[in-house]
This record gives C-alpha cells, sequence and structure tokens, in this order.
C-alpha cells in the first residue's frame, strides 16, 4: 500500500515548552480533531507546524522535537516568529480566514504578508521534499497551503496530489475582492483532485476558475490546457464510535455526574467553539440574554455552559472579540445572577477530551449557531455522544453540517427572534421526538464517518490520475 503523505499547518500533535520539558497536547480545530483521528491507522506521516516559537540558533530544541514527533508520525515544520505573525497571524488569519468566510471588512490586503505566505509554501514545499517518497499520495490540507499544489507539481510532475479545503469557499463576487486571487486558484490547479465539504463551495471555486483564468469545466472536471482536475464535494465526518463509546466510559460518567450535581435539576445550555467571530458567540449570548428578559420563568432555570478555546490570540480581530464576549457575559451574569444562580459559566479554556464529551452528554441543548463554518464538527459530535437518543441540536443554517444534519433545528443565527424560538421549542421538545431526531442523525453520522470520507478521498484521488490533454 503507497504511503499517505499529509500535509497541513498545524500537526495534531502541539508541542510546547513546561519547565525546560516539552509538552505534547492535542491540537485543536476541525482539521486537526477530524484527520488526527485516523492518521495512525495508516502508514502515514504528517509534514506540519508544531505550534512552538522557534528562533533560528535553536537546533538543539528543534533536534528534540524532531525526535519527539517522529513516534507521532509527524514530522515538524518550524515557524519563526516573523514567519508566524505574517503568514499565520497576517496573510491566513487576517486576510484568507476574514474573506473566504464573508468578513471582507475584517480582511486586510498587505503585499508584505502576501510575500510571506509564498515563502512559507515554499518552505513547507521543501519540508516535503525532504520526506517524500517516490510513491507517496500527498495530501495537503486548507487555506493556509493553497499554493503548495501547484508548488509540489513542479517538483513532483507525476504525484498524486489531493488538497482538501475546510473552511468556506465563498462566491466570485467576495473572492474577487483578493489582489491575489488568480495566483491562489493557480497554486490550487497543482493538484489533481480539490476536495470540499460542500456542494456550494464546489460551485463557487469552479466558478472563480471560469470567471478569473478562463478555463471551463464539465462536470466538476477543470481542463487548464496540459492537464484535468477534478473538483468534487466531501462532506467530513466523525470518528463515530470514539464519541459514542467514550459517553459510557467511567471517567465520562464520573465527569457527569459531577456536572449534574453543579447544575442540579436545570437545563444546561452548551455553547462550545474556538474563540473566532465566525462563530457567532455574541450574537448568542444576546439571544440568552433577550431570552430571559422576555420569558422571566427560564432564570433560574437554565444555565448556558459557554466553552470558547483560545485561538489566534495574536489577531487583533480575536482580541477584540475577546473583550466583547467578557464583557457581554459580566453583563447577563450581573443582570440575572442570583447567590445560587450563575446564567452563564464561561471557560475561556481547551477542554480535555473526557471533559468535553462529558458537557456534550449532561447538555439539553447545544446551541451551535456560527455566522459561516465551513463544516463545524461539533454539531456532528454532540448527536454522536447522545447515546440514549436525547437531546436537541440548534443549528446553524450557515455551517456545511446544516446539508447534512436536517433533522436539527435550524436557524438563521442573525435572526434574534429565530435563535430565541428555537432555545424555547428546544427545551420544550418531548423526549419522543428528540430520540426520533436524533436517531435519524446518528445513523447518517455512523455511515458518512471519518473513515468513509477518507476512503472516499483517496479512491477518487486514485482514480483522477492526471490525465494530459493536448494543448490546442
Ligand atoms: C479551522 C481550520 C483549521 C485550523 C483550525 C484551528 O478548523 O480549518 O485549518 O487548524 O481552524 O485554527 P488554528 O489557527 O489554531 O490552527
Amino acid at each position: 500500500m503507497k504511503r499517505l503523505l499529509i500535509v497541513s499547518n498545524r500537526l495534531p500533535i502541539s508541542v510546547s515548552r513546561k519547565n525546560g520539558d516539552l509538552r505534547l497536547q492535542r491540537s485543536v480545530g476541525g482539521l486537526a480533531t477530524g484527520v488526527g483521528s485516523f492518521y495512525k491507522s495508516y502508514e502515514s506521516l504528517w509534514v506540519g507546524w508544531p505550534g512552538i516559537n522557534i528562533q533560528k540558533q535553536q537546533n538543539e530544541e528543534k533536534e528534540r522535537i524532531v525526535d519527539v514527533l517522529r513516534k507521532e508520525q509527524c514530522h515538524p515544520v518550524f515557524l519563526s516568529p516573523y514567519d508566524i505573525r505574517h503568514y499565520y497571524d497576517g496573510f491566513c488569519n487576517n486576510t484568507l480566514w476574514p474573506l473566504l468566510h464573508y468578513f471582507n471588512l475584517h480582511a486586510e490586503y498587505d503585499p508584505k504578508t502576501w510575500q510571506v505566505y509564498q515563502r512559507v509554501n515554499e518552505k513547507f514545499c521543501d519540508a516535503v521534499m525532504e520526506v517524500a517518497r517516490p510513491d507517496d499520495t500527498i495530501w495537503v490540507h486548507d487555506y493556509h497551503l493553497m499554493l503548495l499544489p501547484q508548488m509540489l507539481r513542479e517538483r513532483l510532475p507525476d504525484a498524486e496530489i489531493g488538497y482538501f479545503h475546510h473552511i468556506p469557499f465563498p462566491s466570485f463576487e467576495v473572492f474577487r475582492h483578493l489582489p491575489w486571487r488568480e495566483e491562489i486558484l493557480s497554486g490550487l490547479l497543482g493538484a489533481d483532485l480539490i476536495g470540499f465539504h460542500t456542494y456550494g463551495y464546489v460551485r463557487h471555486f469552479l466558478s472563480s476558475v471560469r470567471r478569473l483564468l478562463g478555463y471551463e469545466h464539465t462536470f466538476g472536471e477543470v481542463r487548464t490546457g496540459t492537464r484535468v482536475v477534478r473538483t468534487d464535494l466531501f462532506p467530513m465526518g466523525i470518528d463515530y464510535h470514539r464519541f459514542a463509546d467514550s459517553a459510557g466510559s467511567a471517567p465520562v460518567q464520573k465527569e457527569i455526574t459531577r456536572i449534574r450535581q453543579m447544575y442540579g435539576k436545570r437545563k444546561i445550555i452548551l455553547s462550545f467553539d474556538r474563540m473566532d467571530y465566525t462563530k457567532g458567540i455574541p450574537l448568542r449570548l444576546e439571544a440568552f440574554d433577550a431570552l430571559l428578559e422576555k420569558k422571566p420563568d427560564y432564570q433560574g432555570k437554565v444555565s448556558l455552559v459557554l466553552v470558547a478555546v483560545p485561538s489566534r490570540t495574536g489577531v487583533r480581530s480575536y482580541q477584540t472579540l475577546k473583550k466583547r464576549i467578557d464583557e457581554l457575559v459580566g453583563r447577563i451574569n450581573g443582570k440575572y445572577g442570583t447567590t445560587d444562580w450563575v446564567p452563564v459559566r464561561y471557560f475561556y479554556n481547551f477542554l480535555p477530551f473526557e471533559t468535553l464529551v462529558a458537557f456534550y452528554s449532561a447538555a439539553d441543548v447545544a446551541l451551535v449557531t456560527p455566522l459561516r463554518d465551513g463544516m463545524n464538527l461539533m454539531a456532528k459530535e454532540y448527536v454522536a455522544t447522545r447515546t440514549d437518543g436525547t437531546g436537541v441540536l440548534i443549528l446553524s443554517e450557515m455551517a456545511g453540517a446544516a446539508e447534512e444534519l436536517g433533522e436539527a433545528i435550524i436557524v438563521n443565527p442573525n435572526d434574534r427572534d429565530a435563535v430565541i424560538e428555537a432555545i424555547e421549542t428546544a427545551l420544550a421538545m418531548p423526549e419522543k421526538e428528540q430520540i426520533e431526531r436524533n436517531r435519524t442523525m446518528q445513523r447518517r453520522l455512523m455511515r458518512y464517518d471519518i473513515e468513509h470520507w477518507v476512503g472516499d478521498f483517496l479512491t477518487r484521488l486514485g482514480d483522477a490520475r492526471t490525465v494530459r490533454v493536448e494543448r490546442s
């Protein structure tokens, strides 16, 4: 069997320093959790950034990290503080991320960060060349590395190269704002197969390719003049059984009991995300506030557990968001809180897996209302964890996951009244109906799990051998 070389900005394992020692931790985010749950079952090597700042001269530390990560089937690409500032915080998260999520007013177009983005993509290309074997299947992931497929194609003309885009691909009218739009599209077209979570994203991508590069497509196949590139949708699944099985494990059960004791008979609404403005956390809090105000009966009977995992703290828009959320939580708790009831329990922290599953299991309602989200695996994880079938998922129609989870209560996250109504419906939903809805979603999630996703993508990639077409 061929070896799989996975390339992404972030490795599934993040390395940090603690009292002079190296500490390993699972990385957060859809890509790391999703892809991270299967790669070890393959003959694979994952190339990416270990999430730690390294100065040029720290060679000894670099070697230690290489050794530690080798055992995890990972190969590090070291980024300097300068790279992190201009490539990661800059072009990736201050230009591409907001633009591709339709937050074009947050996007900055700085030629310097673009330059560093190109250079860091080359750095990744060099790192792949260091470890690649002639027969490897190379699978590049996400918006940090959109130039990499073409860079690899130039150095490995016959390689099998796939690319998967984990975030939305917006309409041409939004994508066209980017000054380097043609370069980004050409970068992606170095792949044999380009995958997206939804059909909408595929359509938008193909329309940008046609309007900006002039390449037509037939049934998702783009002819560039020398090659054929396939595009398709591959909605990412989760490691279903890991979530379902963990729910019954002793450590999770212990944690559930602890949570339940803390909240007593109160209903728990769970909100769990990375701290990111695309997730719509302030609007969610405002809806909760308005619910408590309009319907005082809920006061003292419902708690919102708000978990926001620190993310991209070097980017200004994320710092502003954190401040806003701190203030909103303070305001709501100050307004309604009593000596024995805290309306919003707020955690700005990373949650260990067992605690996360325990929160999924204990929560009567999961409130997942991003303003834009490529997929949102958390919604799927919540449903998978509900082994007794109870629990209600409220899901934003702006999340890729909404296309597969139609039995959830689907809302427009900008419509505050609709969100309030959804919360009320969820809190009042009869158990029988909860179970019916969840069982249908569970069957689907079980079938289209992460293994299915990987298998499907890799099979299609195998089929999509580069076909040379005659130059006209
Ligand atoms: C999203 C992206 C991933 C990214 C994750 C976490 O899920 O699609 O590529 O890794 O967010 O963000 P971070 O900046 O911490 O890697």
